[in-house]
């Protein structure tokens, strides 16, 4: 068996510069596990299986690439698939303190762990499921920053949410 990465995150929803990061690590790592956080801190647009469902159809089938929830501490979770290394990608300087609180607070639960880091691509250097969900919310095209089924998603779930125009 060889190296497997963790990948972890919210995925709320996946997006082109996950798929970005995911790929190169695919060349670095012998497999890779994503692993969506089923309970994260912030407030999620999509379920769970949403979430997961959206990265299963945007990754090309791949027997070396995986796909699993978690909750609770991720080191522990880290621990239970027999890896060692958390992957993460970063973007801008504003990720860095985040990133860097993040990996120094999981070493500090198990120093057994490593975080890697990729930098993303420049093209996805801008974007963050956030910004693309307000986007998406107000109207925007979001095409060619998600996976198609993101954008067909996004669509619907505002589509539902759009409040009636009471124009007068
Ligand atoms: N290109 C573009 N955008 C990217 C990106 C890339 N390559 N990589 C990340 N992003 C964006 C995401 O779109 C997301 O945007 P948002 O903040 O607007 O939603 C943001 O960067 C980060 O999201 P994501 O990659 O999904 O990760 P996250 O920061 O939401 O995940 C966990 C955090 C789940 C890994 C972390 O909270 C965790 O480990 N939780 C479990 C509990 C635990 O052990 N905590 C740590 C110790 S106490």
């Amino acid at each position: 068996m060889g190296k497997m990465v963790i990948y972890p995150g919210s995925f709320d929803p996946i997006t082109n510069g996950h798929l970005s990061i995911l790929r190169r690590a695919l060349t670095i790592f012998d497999s890779i596990t994503i692993a969506v956080a089923s309970d994260p801190m912030k407030k999620t647009l999509f379920t769970l299986a949403e979430r997961m469902e959206m990265i299963r159809e945007s990754i090309k089938k791949d027997d070396k690439v995986f796909v699993e929830s978690f909750s609770g501490l991720l080191v522990n979770y880290v621990v239970s698939k027999k890896s060692n290394i958390i992957l993460r990608g970063l973007r801008a300087l504003s990720d860095f303190e985040y990133e860097f609180q993040l990996s120094l607070m999981n070493r500090k639960l198990n120093g057994n762990i490593q975080t890697v880091f990729l930098m993303t691509d420049y093209r996805w250097f801008y974007i963050s499921s956030t910004i693309i969900k307000e986007a998406a919310s107000l109207g925007g095209t979001i095409n060619g920053l998600v996976p198609e089924i993101v954008c067909k998603k996004l669509k619907e779930k505002f589509a539902v949410n759009k409040p009636e125009n009471k124009g007068g």
